[in-house]
C-alpha cells in the first residue's frame, strides 16, 4: 500500500514538471537589447543555505577537463577536451537567473538537459538555482566527476530536498544519447562549449537531438567559440565566408603553448595558423582532440617537444614570437568548428528552433554584449558566442 502511494506521488510531480515546461513562454529576460551583467547572488533562491551556496559557487575557477590522470594544465594531452568554465561565466549566470526566476514564480523545478557537461560545474549551480538536470558527457572520468559535483550540491539546497531525486548523470555521446536520457523532455536544454569540438555532421546531430528533447515553448542555449578571439582565426573565417563555404570556421587549428623561462606562471596559447583539412586528414583526426603532432608544416614549428628558445635579441629565425624573453613552446593541433552569431543561428534554426537573441562575450569577463551592437575590443574579445533559441 505504502509503495503504491509513493509511486502515485512521483508520477503526479513529474506531470507537474511537464505541464510547467510546456507552458513556459516567458523569455523576456533574453529579449533586452543592452549588455547583461549578473551576479551569483541574483541566481540563488532564498533559503537558509543561500550564503553557503554563494560562497561555493564564487570559488570555482577555469579548469582543464582532464580525461587522463597523467595530463596537466601545462600539457595538451590527446584525450583532453578543453576547459570547464566557472560558475561566474556570464552564460552560466544568465541561465541560472532564468531558472531561479521560474522556480520562484511557480514553485516548480524545470527539467534541464546539460549536453557535454564536463565536470558538471554549471549543472551543480542549476540544481541550486531550482532546476532538475539530466547531464550527459562523453568522457567517463568527466561524467563521474560531474556526478560527484552535482551530488555535492546536497548541502546547499533548501532543507528537506533530496538531491538524489533531482538529477541523473549519463556517460554517453550527445550525438546518440541513451533512451533514458532522451525520454525525459526538458524545458531548458543547454550545450556549453561543446559545439566547436564537434565536426559539422555531429554538431547537426547534437542540435537535432536537443530539438527532439525540448518541450514546446522550451528553450535551448548554445555557447561556443567564435573566430574573433584571434586575428588568425578571424581572417580564416572571413576568407571562408567570402568563398561561401559551409561551416566557415571548420579547420585544423595549429597552436603553440608558450611558457616563459623566467616566469613559469606567465603562459599562454598562441594560434599560429589554420588550414582547411583534406578528407584524408579528417579521417585521421577526431574533432576537438588536441594532438601533439607534426602540424603546421612550418620550419619553426616542426618540433613536437617542448623546447627552449634562447634568443634574447628577438631577431634570430628560431624566435617565432618575436619575444625578448626566453620561452618554451609546445605545438599541437586540433580540428575545430567555430561560429559567429549568424552562422550559429543558421544551424540552430535548421534544427527547428527559432533564435530569440544572442551575445558575444569571453570567459574572462562578466558581461554579455548583444551580437548586433558595436563593442569596444578592449572590453570584450568576443571569443564566445551565446545563443538562446525557442522551440515554438
Ligand atoms: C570545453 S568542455 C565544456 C564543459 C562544460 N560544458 C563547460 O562549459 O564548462 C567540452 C566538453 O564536451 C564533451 N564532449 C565532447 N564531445 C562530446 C560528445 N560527443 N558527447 C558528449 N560530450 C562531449 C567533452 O568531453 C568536454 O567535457
Amino acid at each position: 500500500m505504502f509503495k503504491i502511494m509513493l509511486f502515485t506521488i512521483v508520477i503526479s510531480t513529474s506531470q507537474a514538471y511537464a505541464m510547467y515546461s510546456g507552458e513556459m513562454a516567458e523569455i523576456g529576460i533574453f529579449k533586452q537589447g543592452k549588455p547583461i551583467k549578473l551576479s551569483i547572488e541574483e541566481t540563488i533562491p532564498d533559503s537558509p543555505n543561500r550564503e553557503k551556496a554563494i560562497n561555493l559557487l564564487k570559488s570555482t575557477r577555469l579548469e582543464l577537463v582532464k580525461t587522463n590522470e597523467s595530463s596537466s594544465s601545462q600539457s595538451a594531452s590527446k584525450a583532453d577536451v578543453g576547459y570547464n568554465f566557472p560558475n561566474l561565466a556570464p552564460w552560466d549566470l544568465l541561465i541560472t537567473k532564468f531558472i531561479k526566476d521560474k522556480y520562484e514564480s511557480s514553485n516548480l523545478r524545470p527539467n534541464l538537459g546539460d549536453w557535454g557537461c564536463g565536470h558538471g560545474i554549471f549543472s551543480r549551480h542549476a540544481v541550486i538555482s531550482g532546476a532538475n538536470p539530466y547531464v550527459i558527457e562523453l568522457h567517463k572520468a568527466a561524467a563521474e566527476e560531474a556526478n560527484k559535483n552535482i551530488f555535492g550540491a546536497k548541502g546547499y539546497l533548501p532543507d528537506g530536498v533530496d538531491i538524489k531525486n533531482l538529477y541523473k548523470a549519463f556517460h554517453g555521446s550527445v550525438t546518440c544519447p541513451q533512451k533514458n536520457f532522451m525520454d525525459r523532455k526538458n524545458a531548458i536544454n543547454v550545450s556549453f562549449n561543446v559545439l566547436h569540438h564537434l565536426n559539422p555532421s555531429d554538431g547537426d546531430l547534437l542540435l537535432k537531438n536537443m530539438f527532439e528533447n525540448t518541450v514546446s515553448g522550451g528553450i535551448t542555449v548554445v555557447v561556443c567559440d567564435t573566430p574573433f578571439g584571434s586575428p588568425v582565426a578571424a581572417d580564416y573565417y572571413n576568407q571562408s565566408l567570402s568563398m561561401k563555404l559551409k561551416y566557415p570556421g571548420f579547420g585544423v587549428y595549429n597552436s603553440s603553448k608558450i611558457a616563459f623561462k623566467d616566469n613559469l606562471d606567465k603562459k599562454y596559447t598562441a594560434l599560429q595558423s589554420i588550414h582547411r583539412p583534406s578528407n584524408e586528414e579528417i579521417q585521421t583526426l577526431k574533432t576537438g582532440q588536441a594532438h601533439n603532432g607534426t602540424y603546421p608544416k612550418n620550419q619553426h614549428l616542426d618540433d613536437t617537444k617542448t623546447i627552449f628558445v634562447d634568443d634574447l635579441s628577438g631577431k634570430a629565425d628560431g624566435n617565432i614570437l618575436g619575444e625578448l624573453q626566453p620561452y618554451y613552446y609546445q605545438n599541437y593541433h586540433a580540428l575545430i568548428n567555430k561560429f559567429d552569431y549568424l552562422g550559429l543561428k543558421e544551424i540552430v534554426e535548421a534544427a527547428g528552433f527559432k533564435a530569440v537573441n544572442g551575445w558575444y562575450t569571453d570567459h574572462t569577463i562578466d558581461t554579455l554584449y548583444p551580437y548586433d551592437v558595436e563593442t569596444d575590443p578592449k572590453l570584450c574579445r568576443k571569443s564566445k558566442v551565446v545563443l538562446v533559441a525557442q522551440k515554438e
